[in-house]
């Protein structure tokens, strides 16, 4: 073997040894689990991180608001949003009802809007 072949030669077996290595590495990994947690016998407790829901203002309103609007979704959905007109705010809960299906009937959808006029309506 001149050198070249020599160098190919090794090369190739460094590379097959390495991917043999990984895969036996990715099965160990995917074994793992199994074997060193019981699930049986106790609960786990799971460490969130904390997040807070954020603070609404009291007004007329909130009630509906906070438990109809955070059905789907965390209500920093709304923190998120500029203070909005009127009109803005009264099309955002119109396509939550009508394009999601939000189950809200007409009379709670109007405290809603107002709530959020109030709260967070562009003055
Ligand atoms: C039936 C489920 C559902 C309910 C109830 C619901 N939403 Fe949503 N909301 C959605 C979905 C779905 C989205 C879009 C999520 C996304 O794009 O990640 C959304 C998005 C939003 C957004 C982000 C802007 C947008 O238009 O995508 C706002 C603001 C919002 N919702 C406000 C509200 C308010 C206010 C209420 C209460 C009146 C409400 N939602 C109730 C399903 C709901």
């Amino acid at each position: 073997m001149n050198r070249k072949t020599t160098f190919i030669f090794f090369t190739l077996c460094l590379f097959i040894a390495l991917i043999s290595g990984c895969t036996s590495k990715s099965i160990e990994a995917f074994k793992q689990p199994l074997n060193t947690f019981s699930i049986t016998g106790s609960v786990h407790e799971m460490n969130l991180y904390p997040d807070p829901p954020p603070a609404f203002p009291e007004h007329e309103g909130k009630a509906e608001f906070m438990s109809y609007c955070a059905i789907c979704h965390s209500l920093k959905y709304i923190t998120m949003q500029p203070d909005f007109p009127a009109k803005t705010w009264d099309a955002e809960v119109t396509k939550m009802i009508t394009k999601f299906h939000a189950p809200i009937d007409s009379v709670n959808a109007k405290k809603i809007v107002e709530y959020l006029v109030s709260v967070k309506g562009k003055k």
